[in-house]
């Protein structure tokens, strides 16, 4: 599966659910999920997201690897928060985009 990591949080950027065919990003105050089990790896999204925040789960950066469990722990919390339409990212985001170690600011 592919899997949202670190530099989406505070972001949220959301281009990437619009190109999603089985639409699998689930969403949170502040960061968005994908299920592992719904995602089909086609790779659409990856190049969508313009904080470079999704990878392939065999290519998560070093450091970030407790992303592939958060993506399946929170895309189960947040399940009646699918989203498929893009919109406004957060008001601070373009502040926010490349600022290392954003986990602990994840809403949840
Ligand atoms: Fe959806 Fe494809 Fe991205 Fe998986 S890789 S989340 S199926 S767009
Ligand atoms: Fe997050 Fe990038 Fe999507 S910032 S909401 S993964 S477009």
């Amino acid at each position: 599966a592919f899997v949202v990591t670190d530099n989406c949080v505070k972001c949220k950027y959301t281009d990437c659910v619009e190109v999603c065919p089985v639409d699998c990003f689930y969403e949170g105050p502040n960061f968005l999920v994908i299920h592992p089990d719904e995602c089909i790896d086609c790779a659409l999204c990856e190049p969508e997201c313009p904080a470079e925040a999704i990878y392939s789960e065999d290519e998560v950066p070093a450091g970030q690897e407790q992303y592939i469990e958060l993506n399946a722990e929170l895309s189960e919390e947040w399940a009646d928060n699918n989203i498929t339409e893009q919109k406004d990212p957060l008001p601070d985001a373009a502040e926010w985009d490349g600022v290392a170690d954003k986990l602990q600011y994840l809403e949840r």
